[in-house]
């Protein structure tokens, strides 16, 4: 049986996970695959992560060159999280022609190249199943399945602290602030959750998404980011009398050439599959020219998920005898963007509770060739009413300029939301 020594770079949360599916599948791995996968270095300093795991501990240390210098290692998966010493480490043991398995989609959307041109010297694989999605296996599924189709439309739920807010402020009626310390308080969200809350890692993990589906570099400083902070319990409740449900998006498109690829919050309709991705979960929806509607569903962390498509990457990268190589990925950075994309809005505003108001809002729609689609009222205090409304498709530029005389008309107070709507 083939024997393939590897190096687990960190013993975390989803590196303890991974050795410990590692050992409850081993036999099944070898009966089933071939290959029979041993641990032969770790990198932690904290030697009790070790020990509960049952690690020989003369397999631990806190040097590299311990691994770098160990011929039998020919996979090295990597845990550490962050840009380095990760990609200095990567790209280590890429150029000692062993091939690394990853979960770290800032590292990889960031430094890709670097790796691929590591990889290049000595045709090491790169696999990092678990970047994007945790357990779900969105990226062989990319990569594997659909060579018949031209990927039209990515349109994902990738970051799970952010669902489980958003789902929860809907579920419960309760506001942002008070649900993220809900959320920091289980340990769904870090204490400085900007990374999830801002959008920062669903744009690492699109950044990678895109540019495989479209064989083109999408780096992730393209992609337009808004985060979840600014969405309300009002608006969510109002979304919910025009049928529609908020979702932090990760959403890329080829629309006649030109990419599309944005982050921010969106209401989909309760009957989109997304819709229904609930609390920590994971959904990504792809659309192929041939095979149409896809819809991929799981765990986008956690130690065994994680861990899951981290074996798999593992597994595969012991058993092929060559591995993919990523051409795009060194050529410039796409620069066909669109910046002028089409969408729907849902905007809600605080007027005077007189007459001529709702003739106001529809006029300045109406110059700018908006139409819209729903609309509805609310009596407040103080002689004010709440309106919420959804218009129908308009481009980014038209809109602004239509928001603009929203905002300076004499019987608006305030324009309190501007959400966009994904049909
Ligand atoms: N912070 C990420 C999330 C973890 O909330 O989904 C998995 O990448």
């Amino acid at each position: 049986m083939k024997k393939v020594g590897i190096a687990l770079l960190g013993l975390g949360v989803v590196g303890s996970g991974t050795y410990r599916i590692l050992q409850a599948k081993k036999e099944k791995i070898e009966r089933d695959y071939g290959v029979s996968i041993e641990v032969k270095k770790v990198l932690e300093k904290d030697l009790s992560k070790a020990e509960a795991l049952g690690i020989d501990l003369n397999k631990v240390s806190c040097d590299i060159n311990n691994v770098l210098n160990d011929d039998s290692i020919s996979v090295v998966a990597e845990f550490f999280g962050g840009t380095e010493p990760a990609r200095t480490f990567l790209v280590q043991c890429l150029e000692r022609g062993k091939s690394v398995v990853t979960s770290n989609k800032e590292l990889f959307s960031k430094h890709w190249p670097d790796l691929e041109n590591a990889a290049r010297k000595t045709g090491a694989g790169i696999y990092f199943e678990a970047s994007c999605g945790g357990g779900v296996p969105i990226i062989r599924a990319l990569h594997d399945s659909m060579q018949g189709n031209d990927v039209l439309e990515i349109k994902g739920i990738v970051n799970g602290t952010t669902n489980y807010i958003l789902s929860n402020m809907t579920d419960n009626g309760s506001d942002y602030d008070a649900t993220l310390k809900e959320a920091q308080r289980l340990g769904y969200a870090e204490a400085n959750p900007s990374a999830d809350v801002d959008g920062y890692d669903s744009t690492y993990k699109l950044s990678i998404l895109s540019s495989l589906s479209f064989n083109k570099r999408v780096p992730y400083t393209s992609i337009y980011r808004e985060g979840i902070s600014k969405v309300t319990k009002e608006d969510i409740k109002f979304g919910k009398e025009f049928g529609m449900t908020v979702k932090l998006l990760a959403i890329s498109k080829n629309v006649n050439g030109k990419i599309e690829a944005h982050v921010y919050p969106a209401f989909i309709p309760n009957d989109h599959p997304l819709a229904k991705v609930g609390g920590a979960f994971n959904g990504i929806y792809v659309v192929g020219d041939n095979v149409g509607e896809l819809m991929f569903y799981g765990k986008g962390a956690g130690d065994l998920p994680t861990g899951s498509a981290i074996v798999s990457d593992i597994v595969t990268a012991a058993t092929k005898e060559s591995h993919r190589r990523y051409p795009f990925i060194l050529e410039e950075a796409a620069q066909d963007f669109n910046d002028d994309f089409i969408s729907e809005y849902f905007i809600r505003l605080s007027a005077k509770d007189e007459s001529g108001v709702l003739s106001t809002i529809t006029g300045i729609f109406g110059k700018a060739g908006i139409s819209i689609d729903a609309m509805v009222q609310k009596a407040g205090s103080n002689g004010r009413a709440t309106i919420a409304f959804v218009t129908q498709k308009t481009t980014e530029l038209t809109f602004r300029k239509a928001l603009e005389e929203l905002q300076s008309a004499s019987c608006i107070s305030e324009v309190s939301s501007v959400i966009r709507v994904e049909k």
